[in-house]
């Protein structure tokens, strides 16, 4: 079995209330675990002949996990984005038949090769700042065999990088042009049947939806839950993003992992997602990309005791982003988070967005996913923009 004992590091565990910050620490790893971690100076005897390695006091924290991306997706939407920058808005462009359908025809087209191919740079990227956990949603064919090739070409990843990828569903993401008006019977001829179709292959780790004016309303919302629920699959939605629609409700009433966007969620939506322990996943890139100005209300969620998360929502239209560092900048800049809270939000926030307890912390037992930088303190992670510090990345114990 590997054993390996990192030293002389500063350690931000998350493991606890603020950073977990250690001074002169230390981890063992063993088996791709993490065996122990604590001061240095109290290694336990029984450590004593494992191989070292001296990090020159550089900062290791939990590797980083991205909780919500849509990284599988053919084609582009540069076009879209000159379009908006000439003034039409994004639901305009969605209501004429662009936005995400417009995806929708590239991924229909493209082979699950092809998917894997377009990928892997996006995934590449962030495995460079550190990323061991990503999350991937189907969502852009809306058929039941495009949605299926869409998650095996996520699961796909997981064989050509040393990455753990989570596969939401996400048919429920836009009527498709085929059944224009009649949401309802796309939901129960196509979205629901292809849910228990790439369940049955194992293909799913949670269930997702687009709970908008120009996507489903929460009763609609309420239907694929409920299949989910029969199932026995996790919940999580794009609540509250352009408009309040009573999402993040639905979506504490099912329990769910998380309620991502949430720019119009209120005091009172706080309440409930607090006591469902759904977090509330952020994702400035798609703020930032459609020049939006309603902020998600994070002193309401702190006061609640929310647990907030961030991330990249990489895809084609709203957030052409494959960066964590960079979210976590823009969560500090756009959103006012504190750097501590930055970086909970792409580690022990966002292992519980997914539903994971082995990850997202430096304790015993979970995984050796770790993320080793040279930067002198965790704040120098959200303070810098466009700048990659990483020295190391952890994956399982090994590079
Ligand atoms: O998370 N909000 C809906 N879905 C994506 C956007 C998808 C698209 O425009 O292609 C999002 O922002
Ligand atoms: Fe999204």
């Amino acid at each position: 079995m590997t054993r390996e004992i990192l030293v002389n590091a500063q350690l931000a565990t998350l493991d606890g209330p603020g950073y977990g910050l250690v001074e002169a620490g230390a981890v063992a790893i063993e088996g791709g675990r993490i065996a122990w971690t604590g001061a240095e100076a109290t290694l336990p005897e029984r450590f004593s002949g494992w191989p070292r390695t001296d990090l020159g006091a550089r900062l290791v924290t939990p590797a980083f996990i991205d909780c919500h991306t849509h990284a599988v997706f053919a084609g582009d939407r540069a076009r879209e984005f000159e379009l908006r920058l000439q003034g039409a808005s994004y639901e305009e462009i969605a209501r004429a038949g662009g936005g995400i359908l417009s995806t929708v025809t590239a991924t229909r087209e493209a082979s699950e090769d092809a998917l894997v191919e377009a990928a892997l740079p996006r995934i590449d990227a962030l495995i460079a700042e550190g990323a061991t956990t990503i999350e991937v949603k189907s969502g852009y064919a809306l058929d039941r065999e495009g949605e299926l090739k869409m998650l095996r070409a996520a699961r796909r990843i997981a064989d050509e990088r040393p990455v753990r990828i989570r596969t939401t569903y996400l048919g429920a993401h836009a009527v498709p042009p085929e059944y224009s008006g009649r949401a309802d019977d796309y939901l129960t001829e196509t979205c629901i049947p292809a849910l228990r179709a790439a369940d049955a292959e194992g293909l799913v780790d949670a269930v997702d939806g687009f709970c908008e004016g120009i996507a489903f309303s929460p009763e609609q919302i309420a239907r694929v839950f409920d299949a989910a629920r029969e199932l026995g699959l996790p919940v999580k939605l794009h609540a509250e993003q352009l408009s309040h629609q009573g999402g993040t409700a639905l979506a504490a009433r099912y329990d769910a992992l998380s309620a991502d966007h949430v720019e119009y969620a209120t005091a009172g939506d706080a309440a409930l997602m607090a006591a469902s322990g759904t977090v509330a996943v952020l994702l400035p890139g798609a703020f930032y990309t459609l020049h939006e100005t309603q902020m998600p209300p994070v002193e309401a969620f702190r006061e609640a005791g929310v647990a907030m998360a961030l991330a990249t929502d990489c895809n084609p239209g709203t957030s052409p982003m494959t960066s964590l560092l960079l979210t976590m900048n823009m969560g500090c800049t756009l959103f006012r988070l504190t750097p501590e809270e930055a970086l909970r939000g792409v580690t022990v926030n966002a292992a519980r967005a997914l539903g994971l307890d082995d990850c997202g912390r430096i304790a015993p037992g979970l995984r050796a996913d770790l993320a080793v930088w040279d930067v002198a303190s965790p704040a120098e992670l959200s303070w810098r923009i466009g700048f990659n510090p990483l020295h190391r990345r952890i994956f399982g114990g090994s590079e």
